[in-house]
């Protein structure tokens, strides 16, 4: 079984086709590099023991994208590709509209025309907005309060529709929670461009002595220590939820949260860092980020109970990991 991986240079994407490789899977990337390096994919094999075959194309590009499904016989796709930051969405909101919303309609185009009908879309938790706690895949979403959260609600919307439309398509939305976390090997892991916006690759760098300290951003949250709440997801955990969604996917659209149910404060998370790696991070309290909600955490039951799928590794091998990563990479 084939599965174009679409975005399967990146961070997330490229832990995910070494699960695919490992589940048997063969694999075709489709990605521009815009935040990736081509070394990666040599790095997935070398992990794996396997070929991957690999376009650095632009997904949005519906001839492009053609020239691939023309040339393979996919059994599914699973859509990474895209632009995740959501400072810069704000301030690039049509980049961000495009490149997100476009590579969605162009690959259920394709699918639609080679007759592939396994779908499995990178959503987030995001979608959910400042909601209840936990969060549940029932909830009405809020408005997004950024472009980059649009482009998810809107490219799930889009990928429901389509599947109305065609009802043997199978479409898994998956909503991301936090992500973070690096292969076991130490060879693939989150790259951040400039200076990190997320916690855990700021953390590392910051052990690093890359960057000085860390600064939290708020203490002041009703939250166990004031600091802002999140479910931190080991990336390996995350890529094989997607084999098993690919798995056990039936007909329709199937909206799951990947996440482990579990909330962390950034203190929290600074503790788990220096007890799985024996360093200390230095840091200093400074104001709220505009635009942070208090706590977001899912509730995972669904994923259990039709996919019986669960995270298993723990907040101390999440930061292990990143720092396994951190401590080998050199750019
Ligand atoms: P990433 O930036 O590491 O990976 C995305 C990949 O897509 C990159 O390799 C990039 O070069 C490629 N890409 C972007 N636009 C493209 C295009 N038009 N054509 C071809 N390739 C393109 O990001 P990631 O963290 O691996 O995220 C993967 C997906 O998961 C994204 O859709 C992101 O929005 C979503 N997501 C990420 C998080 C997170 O915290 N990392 C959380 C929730 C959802
Ligand atoms: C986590 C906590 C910060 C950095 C973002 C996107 C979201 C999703 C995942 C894609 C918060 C605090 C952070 C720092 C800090 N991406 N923090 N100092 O904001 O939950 O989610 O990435 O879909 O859409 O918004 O993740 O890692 O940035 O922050 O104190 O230098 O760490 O305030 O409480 P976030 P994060």
């Amino acid at each position: 079984m084939k599965i174009l991986v679409t975005g399967g240079a990146g961070y997330i994407g490229s832990h995910t086709c070494v699960a695919l490789l490992e589940a048997g899977y063969e694999v075709v990337v489709a990605d521009n590099l815009c935040n990736s390096r081509a070394e990666t994919i040599e790095r997935i094999e070398e992990i794996s023991g396997k070929k991957v075959s690999f376009y650095q194309i632009d997904v949005t590009k519906e001839q492009l994208v053609e020239e691939v499904f023309a040339q393979h016989d996919f059994s599914g796709v699973i859509h990474f590709a895209g632009l995740k930051a959501v400072g810069e969405s704000v301030e690039k909101p049509l980049e961000y509209y495009y490149n997100n919303t476009v590579s969605t309609m162009v690959l259920a185009k394709m699918c639609q025309k080679y007759g592939v009908d396994r779908f499995v879309f990178s959503s987030s938790a995001t979608v959910y907005g400042e909601n209840k706690v936990p969060f549940v895949e029932t909830m009405p979403l809020l408005p997004a309060t950024n472009p980059y959260g649009a482009t998810k609600a809107i490219s799930e919307r889009i990928l429901t529709d389509v599947a109305k439309a065609n009802p043997n398509w199978s479409v898994a939305l998956l909503r991301y929670f936090n992500p973070v976390g690096a292969h076991e090997s130490g060879l693939i892991g989150e790259v951040p461009t400039g200076i990190p916006n997320n916690l855990m690759p700021y953390i590392t760098q910051v052990a690093k002595g890359k960057l000085p300290k860390l600064r939290v951003y708020g203490n002041d949250y009703p939250t166990v220590d004031g600091t802002g709440v999140r479910d931190y997801i080991h990336v390996m955990d995350l890529a094989e939820g997607h084999v098993v969604a690919l798995e056990k996917l039936t007909s329709g659209v199937h909206i799951y949260n990947l996440g482990t149910g579990q909330g962390t404060s950034v203190l929290q998370l600074v503790q788990a860092f220096t007890e799985a790696t024996g360093i200390e991070i230095p840091y200093e309290i400074v104001d709220r980020r505009p635009g942070d909600i208090a706590v977001c955490y899912a509730d995972v039951s669904k994923a259990e109970r039709e996919l019986g799928w669960k995270a298993r590794r723990s907040i101390v091998d999440m930061c292990r990991d990143a720092w396994n990563f951190e401590k080998n990479f050199t750019s």
